[in-house]
């Protein structure tokens, strides 16, 4: 009987801890009013993000290339509830464009409570072919617009105690076939904003930084250029918008997507020699 006391005593501690640690602490109301500037708005999950945003009643700036899409996006906000919202097109492959974008959005906004970086320039699914010149303009989308981005967006965000929210993927963790490009850069921006997150803790500045995480997801774009490739189900991209918000807000380090990922990330450093075995289980390997 007294074991039976002791183990249920144990149980009880364990689920209690369990509630804890899970405990969710996101309040869509906190996202009220909150100034948003989301890259990559106009399809996808950035269209999705900012349909989310709109309904928990944000101000948002969309920007992406496509003029014509991001009014569709824009007049479907304001229809869901965004208290306002302006778009601006840019193309990120250009250097002078951030500044341009960040500057628009707080002179719309009076300021930002969150940067969203989560656009990307198209690129194949496919083995290496040794084009040099792809990757250095996928560099400039994916990477130095991010950066570039983020630095004209510190001050504003440093003033109202705001966070950057970065856009990841699986391939910027672990790397992947048919990705070497792509992955390069999710790589770069983990490297880049992990060192920032670091440096603005030493100047205690309260600007917060998640680096979102997420696997094979249900976009248009996606299942075109996997399809035959890779053996995993995508998952929705309205709920991976949600889950990016969600990191966002609740101010985590990294937010993953679907959630067990982030086991996925930890197995891969705990049993190295298994690692490649996992992967190649979701990709054929018969025909490249
Ligand atoms: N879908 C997935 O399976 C998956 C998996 C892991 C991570 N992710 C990450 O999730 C994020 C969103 O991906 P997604 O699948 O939603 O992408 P997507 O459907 O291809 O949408 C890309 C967005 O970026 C914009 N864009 C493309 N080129 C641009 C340029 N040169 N300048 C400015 N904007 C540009 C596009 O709009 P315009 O064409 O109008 O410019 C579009 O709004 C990315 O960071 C991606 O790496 C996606």
């Amino acid at each position: 009987m007294k074991a039976v006391g002791k183990a249920l005593c144990a149980a009880g501690i364990v689920a209690g801890l369990l509630a804890f640690l899970w405990k969710d602490t996101f309040d869509p109301e906190s996202l009220s009013g909150a100034r948003v500037l989301l890259t990559g708005a106009s399809a996808g999950i950035g269209e999705q993000m900012a349909y989310h945003y709109a309904s928990f009643g944000a101000e948002i700036v969309l920007t992406a290339r496509r003029e014509a899409v991001l009014q569709r996006v824009m007049k479907k906000c304001l229809e869901l509830g965004a208290k306002k919202v302006f778009y601006i097109a840019a193309d990120m492959s250009s250097s002078s464009e951030p500044e341009k974008v960040v500057h628009f959005a707080v002179q719309k906004l009076g300021g930002l409570d969150f940067l969203v970086l989560n656009h990307i320039g198209m690129t194949p699914f496919q083995m290496w072919d040794g084009d040099v010149e792809h990757t250095r303009w996928l560099m400039q989308v994916n990477f130095f617009s991010y950066v570039a981005l983020a630095t004209a967006a510190l001050p504003t965000l440093e003033e109202n105690q705001g966070s950057l929210i970065v856009v990841s993927s699986l391939t910027g963790k672990i790397p992947t076939p048919f990705t070497t490009s792509y992955s390069a850069t999710k790589f770069a921006l983990d490297g880049f904003f992990g060192s920032l997150r670091h440096e603005l803790a030493m100047q205690k500045k309260n600007i917060f930084i998640t680096l979102c995480i997420l696997g094979l997801i249900d976009t248009e774009v996606a299942l075109e250029k996997t399809r035959g490739k890779v053996y995993l189900t995508a998952a929705p991209a309205a709920e991976a918008a949600l889950a990016i918000i969600r990191g966002g807000a609740t101010r985590v380090h990294e937010a993953f997507y679907p959630w067990w990922l982030q086991y996925m990330c930890r197995f891969r450093d705990w049993f190295p020699s298994h690692r490649d075995r996992v992967l190649q289980s979701y990709y054929n390997y018969s025909s490249p």
